[in-house]
């Protein structure tokens, strides 16, 4: 019984000559699913709880197992770990320095196992991590909008469909529009959260564990909610992932689009807001240069998050069941969406109360002919049907155009000249806090609806920066 070459590896024993180190290189996964090495952690001991209450290890080797698998997850949480070449992935690296901790029976801990069914259960659990620590990310940038809708409370500027000058809207409305689409964010990974909370382990490689472990205790121990019920799509599955990534790019998009409206609002051109200079950089050459680089990035990121969608999907789409090494894939785009989308919620929840808010320009701009619905609406209220008091202010429009002229600085009797249906009182509607006002109905950007989300949002805990900020029972700022 000569030794075989590949004694090193878990696998060794069916091999006649070691793996070429170019393979070795190009098949490790080891640089990026070490990051999953707590939870790899985790989850062997909840397995090797599980063998010995099946009775195939005694309670003496448990204990042994229990106490070399935290060894191992403290030297790797202390940067202490030394990978070796041949540590094809994070599970045999984690087994290979267990069992030189402990001896032979390290080689126990694989019992009724395979890395499988081990890399489902190590995903999920790292996933459900990331899940619950992107959304407390994502509820700090509610606030931080909420925030700015509080402290922005009078400022009208103009609202804009096509980017043309629409209708006066409360600035505060325009921030709560973002809570609305990241609310809707933290819903959908809710709702990803519950499909990722499932144990796969027990399915083995493919078929299920030839031994009788104890799934629902094993689910008890990991807090996962439920088991995987076939042990074929257990440890092929990766919805959960092209989910979760799916969710994320609708994250990274929201993001991506208040980052444009920061640039544009932050250029001469519009001049809404000024930037905090610790949020913006320079130009090398062009002295006067202020750029808004952290809202560019975040547009720009958003990039490697729908990559991220496509590249998971796409290595899905051909594979077979069960297991196929091509899964390994799926780790690099979701690590890396990840962290990339959680970075530019974070930075922006730290950029967002500093914007200086140039509520003059803002104001200015609401104006002029943003009003003229104002004039639209005054006529149907006098009884003109809309179509036609659409048709006679598009003139009336065309004419200021025209003779340049404000709508404004219209007299009455100038009024007159294009309908008799304007009444006296028509220019007093041509007021941009009138005109916010008047849109009472629910949804709309009167000030009693926006103080009234408001008021729920921060029931929920989801106005301003943090909870301590808010005020004091009694206390009124
Ligand atoms: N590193 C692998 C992965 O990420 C683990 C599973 C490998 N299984 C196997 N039969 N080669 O998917």
């Amino acid at each position: 019984m000569g030794r075989s070459p590949e004694r090193t590896k878990a696998w060794g024993g069916r091999f006649r000559e070691a793996t070429d180190e170019v393979v070795e290189a190009y098949t490790s996964s080891l640089a990026s699913d070490l990051r999953m090495a707590a939870q790899d952690i985790h989850g062997s001991i909840a397995h090797v709880h599980a063998l010995a209450r099946a009775g195939l290890l005694s309670a003496k080797e448990a204990r042994t197992l229990e106490r070399g698998l935290k060894s191992v997850g403290r030297e790797i949480a202390a940067g202490r770990f030394s990978a070796q070449a041949g540590d094809e992935d994070v599970h045999m690296a984690v087994e290979r320095r267990l069992t030189e901790l402990v001896g032979p029976v390290g080689g126990k801990v694989h019992t009724g196992r395979s890395r499988n069914d081990q890399v489902a259960t190590d995903l999920r659990l790292w996933l459900r991590d990331e899940i619950d620590a992107f959304s407390e990310d994502v509820r700090v940038l509610i606030r931080a909008l909420a925030g700015r809708a509080r402290s922005d409370g009078d400022v009208i500027l103009p609202g804009y469909t096509h980017l043309q000058r629409a209708q006066p809207v409360l600035l505060a409305h325009h921030w709560l529009a973002y809570v609305e689409m990241l609310l809707r964010d933290l819903d959908r990974l809710a709702d990803v959260r519950r499909r990722v909370d499932v144990l796969p382990l027990g399915a083995g490689a493919l078929a299920g564990a030839g031994f009788a472990l104890d799934r629902a205790a094993v689910a008890r121990e990991l807090g996962f909610a439920a088991i995987t019920r076939n042990s074929l799509d257990a440890v092929s599955d990766r919805d959960f992932v092209v989910e979760f990534l799916a969710a994320a790019a609708l994250v990274a998009m929201h993001l991506s689009r208040l980052s444009e409206e920061m640039v544009l609002w932050a250029t001469e051109e519009f001049g809404f807001i000024t930037l905090p200079d610790a949020f913006a950089t320079g130009s090398s050459m062009m002295p006067q240069k202020k750029n808004p680089d952290v809202a560019e990035l975040a547009r720009g990121r958003t990039g490697r998050v729908y990559g991220a969608l496509i590249a998971v999907l796409t290595l899905l789409k051909g594979l077979p069941l069960s297991y196929n090494r091509d899964l390994q894939e799926d780790k690099p785009p979701l690590f890396e969406a990840a962290e990339s989308v959680r970075a530019s919620v974070r930075v922006l929840a730290r950029m967002l109360p500093r914007l200086e808010i140039h509520t003059g320009r803002m104001r200015a701009g609401a104006g002029g002919f943003a009003l003229a619905t104002e004039l639209a609406d005054h006529l149907v209220e006098n009884g003109l049907p809309f179509r036609q008091a659409h048709e006679v202010v598009g003139r009336l429009v065309a004419w200021c155009v025209e003779n340049g002229r404000a709508l404004e600085s219209l007299q009455d009797a100038e009024l007159a000249r294009f309908s008799p249906h304007f009444r006296s009182g028509a220019k007093r509607g041509l007021d941009v806090g009138r005109a916010v006002e008047r849109r009472k109905i629910a949804g709309g950007t009167a000030r009693k609806n926006v103080q009234r989300r408001l008021a729920e949002l921060d029931r929920l805990g989801l106005v301003g920066e943090r909870r301590a900020r808010r005020p004091r029972r009694g206390s009124r700022n």
